[in-house]
């Protein structure tokens, strides 16, 4: 007999959440992670940590930018990067220590090792063989680099490496324009590092409504960020303490050569499933190395599902733990389902910036008619209030039903203002509906509404 109904691989946001769903719909259940902490990659190395600092970070640009303007006078605080460090990891164990109790409550075992697959009904982990009905393979993603750049983690680092940096560097090049570049580039801009990202394409945030991709690099560059768009890294050369960087400008086929004592690898993850033994298995794998699966998050292997990042799909946490709720469903025979047009994505800058739904450039090339809504938070007095009057919302609709279609916000609390939004399409709202809905004031949600307001017979304060 198996010693459990579930064992999931991994315990970071999907297996984590999958493991604590499966275990309150009456599963035996059990995780086996091998980095010694739950959580994952987010918890340990990625949306948490990340997120620390750019809190600490940012309220060191307030202190050092903004306070007197508010009659805060006195001495600015100084930075003690070692000291921050030490309170992101802080907040790091706080939060994985939470998982282990949650597990506790829940009854899941945790298994520490690195597991393989034998089976379709047993893992091996550190030799020992260990049975269940199901599998849930939620093993996550790893740092993709460059042909011609080798990530040392020191001078050449990955966003890993960059969270554990020795020191602030006085010269930082960012690979990548994309979002974990634009936070990690955005902590070190604003504790004291000249910054400099270097882009292949000719703008910023791939998949990003590009009104507001433009109106986020304009308000990055005002913060001190300098851009090379349209340039395509070819290699990087480091020694101890500085390292160079080789791109070809894309218009003019030039090959230029830039410093920096630190180079932020930012240009993707892929997916990590290395030794999990999934070749023996016969386990279907997409051309980009990501499990295959069917609707039901099922690999092409009976009993064997798979989750997350090492799935298709985007590499967020919140769509992991959809994911692992949703299969976790499925295998106790309920209809686990996720809606995966109403994934939200955040990027934790200052301003914030957040989406939901469609952009307007997608609409175009549909063909689809549409009408756009947009608001500016500096009519917004609750934003002028706080000194964040930059950004805007803007909201998409369908031109004959008014239907909402997509959002998107930047500007301050964005990543919460979003879910308005969320909420509203899940249940097939109007701009209308928005709009008639009464929106506390002063708050930056009013935007959000005005937005509404200008699909409809017009904002009042624009
Ligand atoms: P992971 O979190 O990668 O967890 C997989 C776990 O499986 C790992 O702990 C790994 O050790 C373990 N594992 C792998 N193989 C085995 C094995 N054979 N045996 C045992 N254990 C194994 N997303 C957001 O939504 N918001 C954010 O703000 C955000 N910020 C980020 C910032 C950074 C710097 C980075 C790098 C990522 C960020 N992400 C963010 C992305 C987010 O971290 C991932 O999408 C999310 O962690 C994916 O969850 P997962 O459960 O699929 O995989
Ligand atoms: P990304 O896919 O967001 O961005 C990578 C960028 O690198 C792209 O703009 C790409 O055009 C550029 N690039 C690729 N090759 C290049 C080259 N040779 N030269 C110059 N530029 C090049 O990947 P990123 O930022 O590494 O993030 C990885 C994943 O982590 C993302 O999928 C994201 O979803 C997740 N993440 C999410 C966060 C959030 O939700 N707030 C925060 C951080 C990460």
């Amino acid at each position: 007999m198996s010693a459990y109904d579930v064992i999931v691989i991994g315990g970071g946001p999907g297996g984590y959440v999958g493991a604590i769903r499966a275990a309150q719909l009456g599963l035996k259940t059990a995780v086996v992670e091998g980095r010694g902490a739950l959580g994952g990659t987010c918890l340990n190395v990625g949306c948490i940590p990340s997120k620390a600092l750019l809190h600490a970070s940012h309220l060191y640009h307030e202190a050092t930018h903004n306070f007197t303007e508010m009659g805060l006078m006195g001495k600015s605080p100084s930075v003690d990067w070692e000291k921050m460090l030490g309170y992101k990891d802080g907040v790091i164990k706080n939060n994985t220590q939470g998982i282990e109790f949650l597990f506790k409550k829940n009854k899941i075992d945790y298994i520490k090792g690195w597991a393989k697959l034998v089976d379709n009904n047993a893992v091996e982990v550190d030799g020992k063989r260990i049975e269940a009905k199901n599998i849930i393979i939620a093993t996550g993603s790893e740092p993709a680099t460059l042909p011609n750049v080798e990530i040392d983690e020191k001078v050449v680092v990955s966003s890993t490496g960059a969270l554990e940096a020795g020191k602030i560097p006085k010269r930082l090049i960012v690979i990548g324009a994309g979002v974990i570049g634009l936070e990690m580039g955005s902590v070190f801009s604003r504790l004291g590092s000249e910054v400099t990202v270097v882009e292949f394409l000719d703008h910023i945030t791939p998949g990003m409504d590009s009104e507001i991709a433009k109106s986020f690099q304009k308000i990055l560059s005002k913060q001190g960020l300098t851009f090379k768009l349209n340039s395509a890294v070819s290699k990087v050369e480091s020694s101890k303490t500085k390292a160079k960087v080789t791109y070809i400008d894309r218009k003019s086929n030039d090959e230029q050569v830039i410093e920096a004592d630190m180079v932020l690898v930012a240009t993707g993850r892929k997916p990590f499933t290395s030794s999990l033994g999934l070749e023996a298995l016969g386990i279907e794998m997409t051309e980009r190395g990501q499990i295959k699966t069917d609707a039901q998050w099922r690999t092409n292997v009976a009993n064997v599902y798979a989750i997350g990042d090492v799935t298709e799909g985007a590499m967020l946490a919140h769509k992991a733990e959809e994911e692992g709720i949703a299969a976790a469903e499925t295998i106790a025979g309920k209809h686990g389902h996720v809606n995966y047009a109403l994934i939200p994505g955040v990027i934790y800058t200052t301003p914030e910036v957040a989406s939901v739904g469609k952009t307007e450039d997608e609409l175009k090339a549909e063909g689809r008619a549409y009408k756009v809504g947009k608001f500016s938070f500096m009519g917004n007095g609750r934003a002028k209030a706080v000194m964040q009057g930059d950004g805007m919302v803007k909201l998409i609709a369908d031109a004959q039903t008014d239907r909402l279609l997509g959002a998107h916000i930047i500007g301050p609390s964005a990543g919460e203002l979003i879910h308005e939004i969320v909420v509203g399409m899940e249940f097939g709202a109007s701009s209308e509906d928005i709009a008639r809905s009464c929106h506390a004031h002063p708050t930056f949600s009013e935007a959000v509404r005005e937005a509404a307001l200008a699909l409809g017979d017009g904002a009042i304060h624009m």
